[in-house]
């Protein structure tokens, strides 16, 4: 419903598009490693002469990973200046015309002017609006009063295939992180709040998360209804090395998604899983495990077996959350994800910040980046 506090109408985060070099590769990598199963395909088959597209999906989570067919497609660009990235945090709507119109009005950049998209299944109405870097936010409406409706398996020009992924209880996107350059974080903050509504949720500055090199300030926006939780982060001084934000980039070549944090129902469940898949994550030092029993009181869980598995743990007023963090899932360091599990907590794991940060220097340091 559009109100105040949703004046876009905005319903859910509908899939996250990736516009990467390979997209045969990237699907086979996020199945085999992430458990997510293929369900739709667009490309030459299915008379798409532009791009391929696969459609990965694990529970709530749709994944759409595009790869170029020739040189002078956009997402070609895209792929030459930041590598692999994401390019669309795509937004299910209740009116796409109206969300368009609602966020232009507000001060948004136009990206696609709205637009009928239609296959043999029906049409829906997509548009899309620029945020942060190259990133985009596309509004997807079905059952529009215009008469849109779709029955496919996805959106129009993709046809079903079902090929089944070992699901690891990888359930829900719980937030989605941005880096954008020094002095420019409450451009974005405020961006998200006149355009989309969105309130400030939680602000971290560089006295949480600033260690010796990898100071950075950050803000959560967040939706009235906190289903939809944008961090905004921008480098911060360090003392005298690059922060982990300008390394991001440095090589992304712009603002950009730096993680997409997936809630899962067991993390131990997951991340055993994972791990077993060869997903790479980062550790912090055992330290970390004798401190935690004094920093966090009673968990459920055997500190022993987070240990081993490398997760992580924080509390806030309300519970505690236990996440753990993989490398950069390309050559370049930028995307990576968080794997999480919420146990009350509505926090970020500022506890871990610095832990965290120590270990991501290293890492860092290693690529000769500090
Ligand atoms: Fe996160």
């Amino acid at each position: 419903m559009t109100n105040e506090k949703n004046p876009l109408g905005l319903k859910k985060i509908h899939h996250v598009e990736f516009y990467v070099g390979n997209a045969k590769q990237a699907e086979f990598y996020y199945r085999n490693a992430f458990g997510f199963s293929r369900v739709a395909y667009s490309g030459l088959e299915t008379e798409n002469r532009e791009t391929t597209s696969y459609v990965l999906r694990q529970n709530r989570v749709n994944f759409v990973f595009t790869t170029p067919l020739n040189e002078n497609h956009e997402a070609a660009d895209h792929i030459r200046l930041h590598g692999d990235g994401v390019k669309d945090i795509a937004f299910q709507v209740e009116d796409a015309d109206y969300a368009f119109n609602e966020a232009v009005k507000r001060g948004a950049k136009v990206a696609i002017e709205p637009y009928d998209w239609k296959d043999e299944h029906g049409s829906v109405r997509r548009a899309a609006v620029k945020t942060y870097g190259d990133t985009i936010h596309s509004f997807i409406s079905y059952n529009t009063n215009n008469g849109h409706n779709y029955s496919g398996p996805f959106l129009p020009g993709f046809t079903e295939q079902n090929v089944a992924g070992d699901d690891v209880g990888i359930v829900l996107v719980d937030h989605i992180v941005g880096n954008v350059e020094l002095g420019k974080m409450n451009y974005w903050c405020d961006y998200y709040r006149d355009v989309m509504g969105f309130e400030r949720y939680i602000t971290f500055d560089d006295k949480d998360i600033s260690t010796e090199y990898s100071a950075l300030m950050s803000i959560v926006m967040s939706d009235g209804g906190h289903n939809i939780k944008f961090p905004i982060n921008e480098p911060a001084e360090g003392k005298g090395g690059k922060s982990q934000i300008q390394e991001y980039i440095d090589y992304y070549k712009s603002a950009g998604v730096q993680h997409v944090a997936l809630l899962c129902k067991d993390v131990m469940h997951t991340v055993q899983k994972l791990q077993d898949n060869g997903v790479e994550f980062l550790r912090v030092p055992d330290a970390y495990y004798e401190e935690l029993p004094s920093r966090v009181g009673p968990i459920d869980e055997d500190i022993d077996e987070l240990k081993r598995l490398g997760i992580l743990v924080d509390r806030d007023d309300e519970g505690y959350l236990l996440q753990i963090f993989t490398k950069p899932v390309e050559d370049r360091p930028t995307v990576f994800y968080e794997i999480l599990q919420r146990k009350g907590c509505k926090g970020f794991g500022k506890g871990n910040f610095k832990a965290l940060f120590v270990s991501i220097e290293e890492e860092q340091r290693r690529r000769g980046n500090l």
